[in-house]
């Protein structure tokens, strides 16, 4: 059984190794943030990052993430903290919630490496498809988002999503928070 880390938590997948890796957070650990466009690599909306680095949750399968992390949009931030949510927020670069997940993923995966990148840079590391035409938006919430990652600038935080962790982790198990530690002492 594929074993890897999905945010922060080891799971055991009861499925077939071949599996893509996208169906398995979708369909076995309901991390539905995920989304599943195309199915073949062009859009982008499936985006996780594992390892680090933003892969196309489609593309790659269960076998090829044994021991590896994964971090999808429900583990990138538990507040929508992360400096590139509140800069897309900040600079409405949000339009379809079918996109904006893998969106978040890769340009997060791109400050992760480079804190300080060119607009060509932004550009070749953001892939995804929104025929919405957000991409100018996108640059620059991307740039901003890359002040806040520097200190250079700190930005408002958006509002909160009116639904609590232990809520979500209902519908959603792999976002469980973590049992109570063991009562110490006598
Ligand atoms: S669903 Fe993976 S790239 Fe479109
Ligand atoms: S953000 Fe979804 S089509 Fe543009």
């Amino acid at each position: 059984m594929p074993r890897l880390t999905v945010n922060d938590r080891p799971i055991e997948f009861d499925m077939d190794p071949r599996t893509p890796l996208l169906w398995a957070l979708r369909d076995a650990a309901n991390l539905t943030g995920t989304k599943y466009g195309c199915g073949v690599g062009d859009c982008g909306a499936c985006m996780v990052m594992v390892d680090s680095a933003a892969l196309r949750s489609c593309l790659i399968s269960l076998a090829e993430c044994e021991g590896r992390f994964v971090t999808t949009i429900e583990g990138l931030s538990h507040d929508r903290s992360h400096p590139v949510q509140q800069a897309m927020v900040a600079e409405q670069a949000i339009q379809c919630g079918f996109c904006t997940p893998g969106i978040v993923i890769s340009g997060a995966a791109l400050l992760a490496r480079n804190a300080n990148p060119s607009e060509a840079e932004i550009r070749e590391a953001i892939p995804n498809l929104c025929r919405c035409g957000v991409y100018p938006r996108l640059v620059r919430a991307i740039q901003r988002a890359g002040a806040v990652t520097r200190r250079e600038e700190t930005i408002s935080a958006a509002p909160a999503p009116g639904i609590t962790r232990e809520d979500a982790a209902r519908a959603v198990p792999a976002m469980a928070p973590e049992p109570p530690p063991p009562p110490t002492g006598p």
